[in-house]
């Protein structure tokens, strides 16, 4: 089932995706003279961050609706329309970043085979994405009360989140040679103190709550709020248990 996005909530409300992606442009280490495409781009801000080395910087993203606002944001910028595990590319990039994306793409060989085929020989791939266990805790709540109620959640979940050894066992088969790989915990606080969990199920959950009754809907986000709060709410702020996994991978 595919994400329905809203940019004007990803920016208002879920701006901690690009804050904290900026330790991942730190690690591109983006140099003027280079081409870099920003992979699953959103409304650009990290392609704008990018930008600021001098480096050309293309963006792009599978939701046209991200596209269109960063095309507003930042139209010195070039942003497409694309597939993450499908797209192709009429040049070839010195590196490819890509943050808060890659675990919306359910068939990693496939992305990974694009990355290599749009990456120079000896380019780099440097990316963060959501780790295994991310979110358990929410994730957990929400499939326990949509099942309460009767709802399926049979296919309804749209992640992908590896460990290591899975993802740079990918990438070693795709002709990848992982020099760098860290799956680390980082809890994340959200905005508006009680309304931050629903910010970010309104956000990422659509796929489990789409086709629900706007009561039905509400009913399942204050039983997934009963449910995690004991372990997630803290001093008036939610905090979720995020796990991310961040590599450099150099193509051979
Ligand atoms: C993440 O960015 O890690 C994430 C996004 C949606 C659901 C879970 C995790």
């Amino acid at each position: 089932m595919s994400q329905a996005w809203n940019p004007l909530h990803y920016d208002h409300k879920l701006g901690f995706v690009s804050e904290y992606g900026k330790d991942v442009v730190s690690l591109l280490n983006p140099r003027p003279d280079e081409k870099i495409l920003d992979l699953g781009c959103g409304t650009g801000d990290l392609s704008f961050e990018i930008s600021k080395s001098g480096a050309a910087v293309v963006g792009i993203d599978f939701s046209e609706a991200m596209i269109v606002l960063a095309r507003q944001k930042y139209a010195d910028l070039q942003f497409w329309v694309a597939n993450g595990e499908t797209f192709r590319t009429p040049e070839r990039f010195d590196a490819i970043f890509s943050n808060a994306a890659l675990h919306w793409m359910t068939h990693p060989e496939l992305v990974i085979r694009s990355v290599g085929l749009a990456l120079k020989r000896g380019g780099r791939f440097v990316a963060e994405l959501g780790g295994k266990g991310v979110a358990d805790t929410v994730i957990n709540a929400l499939e326990m009360a949509l099942k309460e109620r009767g709802v399926s959640v049979a296919g309804k979940n749209p992640w992908y989140f590896p460990s290591i050894g899975e993802y740079s066992t990918l990438l070693d088969a795709g002709g990848f040679r992982t020099t760098y790989a860290v799956h680390f915990d980082r809890p994340t606080p959200m905005e508006d103190g009680d309304d931050g969990l629903n910010h970010w199920l309104n956000g990422f959950a659509g796929s489990y709550l789409q086709g629900l009754d706007p009561s039905a809907k509400l009913e399942v986000m204050d039983r997934v709020a009963q449910l995690t709060r004991p372990k997630l709410y803290h001093n008036g702020q939610w905090v979720i248990d995020y796990k991310r996994l961040r590599f450099v991978a150099i193509r051979e």
